[in-house]
C-alpha cells in the first residue's frame, strides 16, 4: 500500500464539505496511512467526531482543552505526523493560520508542525475570489504551504462558481502524490541561481535587465518540496524567500560566480535560472556621475560565465542550463548546452509578455543531451513550469 508508514494528521474546519472529509479518512487508510483527525467546533456542526473516529480507528481531538493535563496536545497531537492536510478549510481558518492566530486546537498544531501542510479552500465563490481570502493564500504558498485549488461547480449557497472542495479521492491522490515526490530529493543538495545581476558604472547606475526571479524561486520551492536541501543564489529579486531554503543574496555577476562556485561542492544538481549580465562596465565611477558632456563612453568587458565555469567542475553532478531566445530557440538552447557542458538544457522562449522575463507564466522545451529528448511544454504557470521541470531533472538523475 502506497501510504503505508506514513501518518497523516487530518485537519476539519466548519464547512459543508466537512462531511466529504469522512471520504478523505476512507480513502487515507485504505491506502494504508494512519490518520489522526482534528476538528474545529464548527467542523462538529456538519460532521460528527465520532464518525471520524470510527473510520480512522483512532481518537479524534477537538478542543485545546481537553485530554491529559500532564501532555501538552497541540504539540504531541502532530508529532510523528508526516503530513498535516486541512480540508476543508475555511475562509476564518485559512485567515488565522496565514497570521499565526491560534485560538483552537487546529490552529496551535498549525503553527507547531514542521512537516508539509496541504490546504483545500472550500467556500462560496464571492468568499473565495475576495482579495483578502486571495491574500491570505498567496502568504501561505509563499510560505510553503501547498494549496489543492477548489473545483467550479453548484455549490451548497445553490450558485455556480469556484469554491467547491475537489473529491475526495482526487484529495487523496494529490496527498499521495506529494509525500513520494517529497521523499524523491531527500538527502540530496540542489544549488539553484534566479534573478538578474546588476553591474554598475557609478554609484547609483547598473546595466541589468527584467529578470524578476520567480522562474528560479519556483524552481528552488518545487525542489525544496521535494526534500532537497536548497541553496538559491539570487540576484536583486522583490520575491520573499522561499520556504525551506537557504537563501544567498547577491548582486553583481562576480559576486554569483563566487557564491556558485563555494556551493557547487557535493550538489547533486546545478539549475541556472539566472539572468546573468553578460558584461559589465570595465571602470565605475565611484560618486554619482554629474551630468555634463553631449556623449560619454564606457567600455564593456565580459563577466565570468557562471554556467560554463561549473560546466568546467563537473563532477559528477548534473549541471542544467536556461536558455532565453527570442528566436531559433531549440538549436540555440542546444548549441549552450554543448558549449556549457550541460546534462540538459531548459529553452525558455522569451519574445511575448506572457512568457519569459517578469511573466507569471512561462513556455519553455526541455532538452536532454542523455536520453537525446526534447519535450515542449505548453504556455504554463511558472510554478506548473518548475514542478515539470522538476519531473525531468529527477527523471535524468535516476531518482523516478
Ligand atoms: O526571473 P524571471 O522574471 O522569472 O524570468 C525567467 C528567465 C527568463 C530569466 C529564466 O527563465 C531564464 O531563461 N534564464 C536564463 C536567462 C539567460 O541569461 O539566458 P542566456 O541564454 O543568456 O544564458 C544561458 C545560460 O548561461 C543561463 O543558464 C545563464 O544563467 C548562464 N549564464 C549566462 C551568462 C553568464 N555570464 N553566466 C551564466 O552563467
Amino acid at each position: 500500500m502506497s501510504l503505508s508508514n506514513k501518518n497523516i494528521l487530518l485537519g476539519v474546519t466548519g464547512g459543508i464539505a466537512a462531511y466529504k472529509s469522512a471520504e478523505i479518512v476512507r480513502g487515507l487508510v485504505k491506502k494504508g496511512a494512519g490518520v489522526r483527525v482534528v476538528m474545529t467546533e464548527s467542523a462538529m456542526r456538519f460532521i460528527t467526531p465520532l464518525t471520524l473516529a470510527v473510520l480512522s480507528k483512532n481518537q479524534v481531538n477537538t478542543g485545546l482543552w481537553e485530554g491529559d493535563q500532564e501532555r501538552i496536545d497541540h504539540v504531541s497531537i502532530s508529532s510523528g505526523s508526516d503530513l498535516f492536510l486541512i480540508a476543508p478549510a475555511t475562509a476564518n481558518t485559512l485567515g488565522k493560520i496565514a497570521h499565526g492566530l491560534a485560538d483552537n486546537l487546529l490552529t496551535n498544531l498549525f503553527l507547531t508542525f514542521k512537516g508539509p501542510v496541504v490546504v483545500c479552500p472550500s467556500m462560496n465563490s464571492n468568499m473565495y475570489l475576495h482579495p483578502a481570502v486571495q491574500a491570505n493564500l498567496e502568504i501561505l504558498r509563499q510560505r510553503g504551504v501547498h494549496i489543492i485549488a477548489p473545483a467550479v461547480g453548484e455549490l451548497a449557497c445553490g450558485v455556480e462558481g469556484v469554491g467547491r472542495m475537489p473529491a475526495p479521492e482526487a484529495i487523496v491522490m494529490e496527498v499521495e502524490t506529494l509525500l513520494m515526490k517529497r521523499a524523491k530529493l531527500s538527502g540530496k543538495k540542489i544549488l539553484i541561481t534566479a534573478g538578474p545581476t546588476r553591474e554598475f558604472f557609478d554609484a547609483v547606475r547598473f546595466i541589468s535587465n527584467p529578470s524578476s526571479g520567480k522562474m528560479g524561486y519556483a524552481i528552488a520551492e518545487a525542489a525544496a518540496r521535494r526534500g532537497a536541501d536548497v541553496v538559491l543564489v539570487s540576484g536583486p529579486s522583490l520575491l520573499p524567500k522561499p520556504a525551506g531554503v537557504r537563501l544567498v543574496n547577491v548582486v553583481t555577476a562576480e559576486e554569483m560566480n563566487e557564491a556558485v562556485m563555494s556551493n557547487l561542492k557535493d550538489v547533486d544538481a546545478a539549475i541556472m535560472a539566472a539572468a546573468v549580465s553578460d558584461y559589465r562596465p570595465v571602470g565605475r565611477y565611484p560618486e554619482k556621475l554629474k551630468k555634463g558632456e553631449e556623449k560619454i563612453s564606457n567600455d564593456l568587458e565580459r563577466t565570468p560565465d557562471i554556467l560554463e565555469n561549473a560546466g568546467k567542475r563537473k563532477n559528477g553532478f548534473l549541471l542544467v542550463g536556461f536558455a532565453a531566445e527570442t528566436e531559433g530557440l531549440l538549436e540555440n538552447a542546444r548549441e549552450k548546452m554543448l558549449r556549457k557542458n550541460c546534462d540538459m538544457m531548459v529553452g525558455n522562449l522569451v519574445n511575448s509578455s506572457r512568457s519569459g522575463f517578469e511573466s507569471d507564466e512561462n513556455e519553455v522545451m526541455v532538452i536532454s543531451k542523455k536520453k537525446d529528448t526534447v519535450d515542449k511544454l505548453p504556455l504554463m504557470s511558472k510554478r506548473q513550469a518548475a514542478e515539470r521541470i522538476m519531473d525531468k531533472i529527477i527523471e535524468e538523475m535516476g531518482l523516478d
